[in-house]
């Protein structure tokens, strides 16, 4: 028995208006898209980022697409080139991209098209602390989270940073799909607990595909 099956998989569940939880709905495809995840590592090598206090995220990123998010003491922005190597950031998977696609439609926003992928890579003991995701220039368009490996516990709080944040699991393969009226909430996720996937080994990834322009 795989442990880390949901017996959810194929439900929906609603987070608030606008977002939305797709069980298990990057599962079938989770093989292609971690090897595409490895080209895009292999490409740009993921890093820990400083955020603008100066301090050392705890979660290492990179990006795929014509725009990628970064953070440095001079604040946060997107770029179209990695500034560690001056290079384009690689491509978004054909796979990842197409799944991006049908989660986005699946939740009711139709036609997304995101010109930017943010790869998350979580070790045991990482955790993004809440935060609005308010870098992009078009805010019509919804958030994508595909979330493999490791179980996480996503923070899904409200429009004001005080608000209570809500747990949920994010198991492999899970999707989560916010925009229209929820588009700005706070979210994060709680320090990942330590394990083994089967898929993944000691790591989560966590990709969040964006129209940043
Ligand atoms: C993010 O907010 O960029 C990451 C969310 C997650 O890792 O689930
Ligand atoms: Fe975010």
């Amino acid at each position: 028995m795989d442990l880390f099956d949901g017996e959810d998989h194929g439900a929906r569940v609603a987070l608030s208006d606008g977002a939305w939880v797709l069980r298990g709905f990057a599962r079938d495809p989770a093989e292609a898209v971690l090897a595409e995840i490895a080209g895009i590592a292999s490409a740009a090598a993921p890093r820990h980022l400083l955020v603008p206090g100066g301090k050392r995220m705890s979660v290492a990123m990179t990006n795929a697409g014509s725009l990628g998010w970064v953070s440095d003491t001079r604040g946060y922005r997107y770029e179209a080139c990695d500034p560690q190597s001056g290079q384009p950031w690689p491509e978004i998977g054909p796979t990842m991209m197409s799944l991006a696609r049908a989660a986005a439609d699946s939740a009711g926003y139709a036609q997304f098209a995101p010109d930017a992928c943010l790869c998350n890579f979580y070790e045991p003991g990482a955790r993004m602390s809440l935060h609005r995701d308010f870098d992009e220039g078009d805010l019509s368009a919804p958030i994508v989270s595909i979330s493999l490996g490791l179980p996480a516990t996503f923070l899904w709080g409200g429009h004001a940073r005080a608000d209570r944040a809500r747990r949920i699991r994010l198991a492999h393969g899970d999707v989560v799909v916010w925009g229209g009226a929820s588009r700005l909430v706070y979210h994060g996720v709680a320090p990942l607990a330590d394990g083994e996937h089967p898929a993944t080994g000691r790591m989560r990834y966590n990709l969040t595909f964006r129209k940043a322009r």
